[in-house]
């Protein structure tokens, strides 16, 4: 029996009214079709991505190197712990016993802005799950006041699309949660994160939640359709078995803790190390005691087995973070612009100045985007109306915005020179790529090409391109022969490419 025959507007009225007082307002809207794949086709893809998980841990660290400077530890520890997480559900898909698997759930320390949530959502990205994440500070233990931490499990549901099945190898990404702890007093313990910690530990053992909330409203409501619709109701709950926990948190102070149980004497050693190297340190050796007394449950600690420390991040990783990651800032900054038509680069030492600013923000790499929004706030607002179309950002820039943009505005072809050889660097990295070779355009032989290209209306890759055009050849030609591997382009090669070329081949065969 279809549902719109069944479907009694006034009868669910009447239910909600009762359920919720006569002021519950209700309307209701024609159903519309979904378009597209079917929720079958969507989710049959997604988990097959799952299933089909064969990542290495080194793959996985490869990848995240690709995103995340630095953390070392925390990249070894989280690809292991996930290949072994993703290949255990793999085998229970195949009927294996699993029932003596202990799930890999993690604890990720460190202070703020310095990759922890960054390194998730990356590996996330990369399995192919959906991932949660969520403050541990939102939750309550009855869930009328903020939520009830199994509104993260019904959250995977939604994240999956509406796919129960893909759900249950989802990613819950709890941060904050050394707020949860209640640390021993001298009326004995707190009672205000314990529920949270009692609720959470549920989920990360084993255990069916519903589908439904028994406190909203709106699912309630769905359940009801349902049941008009079907006559009954199928009892639909997400069981969490197979769901990765990562919790994390600064930890304020339990180096101290660690420090105390250590004892004095075996970390004399530590002297001549740093003080970000001796926080390290004494967080990679954090044992359940230290916890516990920091204030968890033992029961809660001994469900997360991995705990791994990363470590506060300095000034050449902001500077590394800027030029090598693929997240970069700087990328975001450059397409910003780039809708505007405006093509911007950054030098090395603007790197190095941005990273230096970062630093004293005290806020990790979030600092990075604090020091460049300020940076180019002007820049954003005024150079979409005016005719400048590219610039260079340099050390001088960072240390002062607005006299460079007063430059800029002043004359817009100001750095169309430093623009041109930021191009041509496009070519060196070719011809290195390649050929091994090394070729170098000196800011003269940019200023040539960039005016006779403008001549003939070009670009100045096109007209390079078609003026060293025997180049490639020669070039790897007399490499081979001499060995010799880097070349300097003037403006004088510019002006007789062919000559040059023979005067290099004349010079070696003499
Ligand atoms: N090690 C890193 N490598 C590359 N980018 C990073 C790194 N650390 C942080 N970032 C950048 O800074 C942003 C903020 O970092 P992230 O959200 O991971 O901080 P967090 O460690 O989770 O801090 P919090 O404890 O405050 O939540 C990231 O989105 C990323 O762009
Ligand atoms: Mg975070």
């Amino acid at each position: 029996m279809g549902f719109d025959k069944q479907f009694n507007p006034e009868e669910l009225k009447q239910y909600l009214q009762k359920k919720y007082g006569s002021g519950v307002q209700v309307e209701f809207f024609p159903k519309v079709e979904q378009e597209g794949t079917s929720e079958d086709e969507h989710s049959a893809f997604n988990i097959q991505k799952v299933l089909a998980f064969n990542y290495k841990p080194r793959e996985i660290r490869e990848y995240l190197d690709r995103y995340v400077i630095q953390q070392d530890d925390a990249k070894k520890v989280l690809s292991t712990a996930v290949c072994d997480h993703y290949h255990h559900i793999q085998g229970c898909s195949k009927e294996r016993d699993c029932r003596d698997y202990k799930k890999q759930n993690i604890i990720l320390m460190g202070p703020t802005g310095v990759g922890k949530t960054y390194l998730i959502q990356n590996l996330a990205r990369l399995v192919g799950v959906p991932f949660v994440k969520a403050d541990a500070t939102k939750y309550s233990e009855t869930g009328y006041v903020g939520g009830d931490v199994d509104d993260l499990i019904r959250e995977l549901v939604h994240q999956a699309g509406g796919d129960i099945q893909l759900a249950e190898y989802g990613i819950v990404y709890l941060d904050e949660i050394d707020k949860l702890a209640t640390p021993i007093n001298v009326l004995g313990r707190d009672v205000s994160g314990h529920g949270v910690q009692r609720g959470l530990l549920k989920l990360m053992e084993e255990t069916e939640v519903p589908l439904r909330s028994p406190t909203d409203v709106a699912s309630q409501m769905q359940a009801f359709m349902e049941f008009q619709a079907k006559g009954k109701l199928e009892k639909k709950t997400i069981n969490t078995r197979h769901i990765l926990f990562i919790v994390s948190g600064a930890f304020t102070g339990l180096s101290e803790i660690i420090k105390r149980r250590i004892g004095a004497k075996q970390i004399g050693f530590m002297g001549e190390k740093t003080t970000l190297e001796r926080e390290h340190f004494l967080f990679s050796e954090a044992q359940s005691c230290d916890f516990i007394e920091y204030g968890f449950e033992a029961e809660f600690i001994g469900r997360l087995p991995v705990v791994v420390h990363c470590n506060a991040l300095e000034v050449a990783d902001f500077f590394n973070i800027l030029k090598y990651s693929e997240g970069s800032i700087l990328k975001q900054y450059k397409r910003d612009f780039l809708s505007y038509g405006i093509e911007i680069f950054f030098t090395d030492d603007a790197m190095m100045a941005i990273a230096e600013r970062a630093q004293q923000e005290r806020t990790g790499a979030r600092g990075l985007m604090t020091v460049c929004e300020k940076l180019f706030r002007d820049y954003k607002y005024v150079l979409p109306d005016h005719p400048v179309k590219e610039f260079v950002v340099n050390r001088e820039t960072v240390e002062n915005p607005e006299g460079k943009l007063q430059e800029l505005m002043a004359n817009p072809k100001r750095d169309h020179v430093q623009v041109v050889q930021f191009r041509l660097l496009r070519l060196q990295e070719e011809f290195a790529a390649k050929y091994g070779i090394q070729i170098q355009f000196t800011r003269d032989a940019a200023e040539l090409l960039s005016a006779k290209a403008e001549e003939g209306h070009q670009d100045v890759l096109s007209y390079c391109n078609e003026l060293f055009r025997d180049y490639e050849h020669g070039l790897n030609l007399l490499r081979k022969s001499s060995g010799r591997d880097s070349f300097v382009i003037d403006s004088s090669t510019v002006m007789d490419p062919a000559g040059t070329l023979e005067r290099w081949i004349r010079e070696n065969y003499r």
